[in-house]
């Protein structure tokens, strides 16, 4: 486990999974060229160090692509050994989502080495990118700089003191005002509804930035309602966080963030700002106008001294695998709900390779069990509650099929299915509004929620077959691969061999 982003980024080093960018690199768009050209490389995490216009700058060094697009990188991020196959990484994941380890508050720490409030705040001290052309609406260098990809956003509860962190964007709009891209009914949305009616017009917000590798992918996992996140980050990495107070509202962050931004979410609408377009992670523009959205006012910026500014670019077009890690725990959270509903069988769950935070395809392998058992699923899945704009397409396959394995996955589908039986419509669903297959004319029709024709694709043997002599006794044809005990004798003799 890594205690912070320092930790991280020694131990990403060690295991060449870290480049230093020693050479000048401008914030505005050749950043995100980089990006977009390493992921397409397949290159490590990138720390610039040299950025154009931020040499007395108080922050100076840019990290990115940590995660993104490398699941050996998302396990360090988890506190996993990282050789671990994805299945058995999910397993462990899936238990520890269970668990709560509460945090530890401290008194202080390295995210008050600096405290700047009021007229001393000022975001653009920060090297903020502009990660893609068209974001804020129009290219220019005045417009469109996300300074909120990666990290957590902090609200709470009023009643209840529930603590939410979530992964909602962030645009500067000038040195201490910021738009939130707070999308109805997420957790954060929740808590400024009570607020407003307890007649306020504003929520206390913290947004911790360079904070311990867990907690930004806990933030930008749907777990419950109620659930405290930060206890849940401690469970995944079997220690428990420190947080500390903020400065200027009643909320705790991660004592070792590299820079925390604290002030309040305004709700009345003469103060909303435009914000957006932005990139988004399918790698397209939902529209290409902005739109006028609440705005963070910031009161105070806490930071280490020579702070890392962490971001993640997310849409890259369909060339990049862009974000490849990110669902892995909002599958695991699907998989619990199926487990509590009581469908029975499920021996895996996966998302699909063409991911992003909604991810539309899902891959689930069963123990089949009775007729109809994948369909069960199927709509099982569907009628999850806050999983609306998750698995448009679910592909079901047999227990012994390494969902994981693009290749196994579309060989079960080639061999076993049988589409007039096999391919299942259940037109007229709420949508991923991201989705670029909703056009914009559907979009408006359904309140901006999109519409989706969902669709299983059954790939397990038939239930209904029956052993017969020609398949030796089974139920459906048996394949003629050397028996596993052969295979691991020979993986064992590999080198004997003089193989690679
Ligand atoms: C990189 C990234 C960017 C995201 N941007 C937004 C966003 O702008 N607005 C939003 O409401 N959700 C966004 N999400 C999705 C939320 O983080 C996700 O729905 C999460 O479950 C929200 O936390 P909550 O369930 O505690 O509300 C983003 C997720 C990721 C990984």
């Amino acid at each position: 486990m890594y205690k912070d982003l320092r930790e991280f980024i020694k131990g990403l080093e060690a295991k060449g999974e870290l480049a230093r960018v020693k050479a000048e690199v401008d914030w505005y768009l050749e950043v995100g060229a980089v990006i977009e050209e390493a992921l397409r490389r397949n290159q490590p995490a990138l720390l610039f160090e040299n950025i154009k216009d931020y040499k007395d700058t108080h922050g100076r060094k840019l990290l990115v692509n940590t995660e993104l697009g490398s699941f050996k990188r998302m396990l360090m991020a988890l506190g996993l050994q990282e050789d671990l196959h994805p299945m058995q990484a999910l397993r462990i994941l899936k238990d520890r989502c269970r668990q709560r380890i509460k945090p530890v508050m401290v008194s202080s720490g390295p995210c008050k080495e600096v405290i700047e409030h009021d007229d001393k705040v000022n975001l653009l001290e920060f090297p903020v990118p502009k990660w893609h052309r068209l974001d804020g609406g129009r290219e220019g260098r005045d417009i469109g700089r996300y300074i909120f990809t990666w990290g957590a956003i902090i609200t709470k509860d009023p009643e209840t003191g529930w603590i939410n962190c979530g992964v909602y964007r962030g645009m500067v709009h000038d040195g201490n005002k910021m738009g939130v891209a707070l999308i109805e009914k997420q957790h954060a949305w929740l808590h400024a509804m009570k607020y407003q009616a307890m007649g306020k017009k504003s929520m206390p917000m913290a947004i911790a930035l360079g904070c311990p590798p867990v907690l930004p992918y806990v933030a930008c996992a749907p777990f419950p309602k109620g659930v405290d996140e930060y206890d849940v980050a401690g469970a995944i990495q079997q220690a428990p966080l420190e947080v500390i107070k903020c400065e200027s509202v009643d909320l705790e962050v991660p004592a070792t963030s590299e820079i925390v931004l604290e002030g309040e979410y305004l709700f009345e609408p003469e103060t909303f700002l435009k914000e957006g377009p932005f990139g988004e992670f399918p790698g397209t523009y939902l529209r290409l106008q902005s739109i006028p959205r609440n705005v963070f006012q910031v009161k105070c910026v806490t930071h280490r001294k020579d702070p890392i500014f962490h971001g993640h670019m997310e849409g890259m077009g369909p060339h990049v695998a862009q974000a490849k890690s990110f669902p892995y725990l909002e599958t695991i959270s699907l998989w619990h709900s199926l487990e509590d509903m009581g469908v029975p069988g499920i021996t895996g769950i996966y998302p699909g390779d063409s991911l992003g935070v909604s991810h539309p395809i899902i891959i689930v392998s069963i123990d089949n069990m009775y007729y109809g058992h994948a369909r069960h699923v199927a709509t099982a899945l569907w009628s999850v509650h806050g999983k609306e704009h998750t698995s448009k397409i679910v592909i079901v396959v047999d227990s012994e099929t390494d969902i994981t394995d693009k290749n196994a996955v579309f060989n079960a589908i080639a061999q076993r299915l049988r589409p007039m039986e096999g391919i299942a419509f259940f037109p007229g669903t709420i949508g991923g509004a991201l989705d670029p297959s909703v056009h914009p004319d559907i979009r408006e029709m359904t309140d901006q929620s999109g519409r989706w024709d969902r669709v299983l694709i059954d790939a397990t043997w038939p239930i209904e077959w029956k052993p017969r002599l020609e398949w030796g006794g089974q139920k459906h044809p048996i394949y003629c691969s050397a028996s596993k005990e052969l295979l691991e004798k020979v993986r064992q003799r590999w080198q004997e061999y003089g193989l690679k």
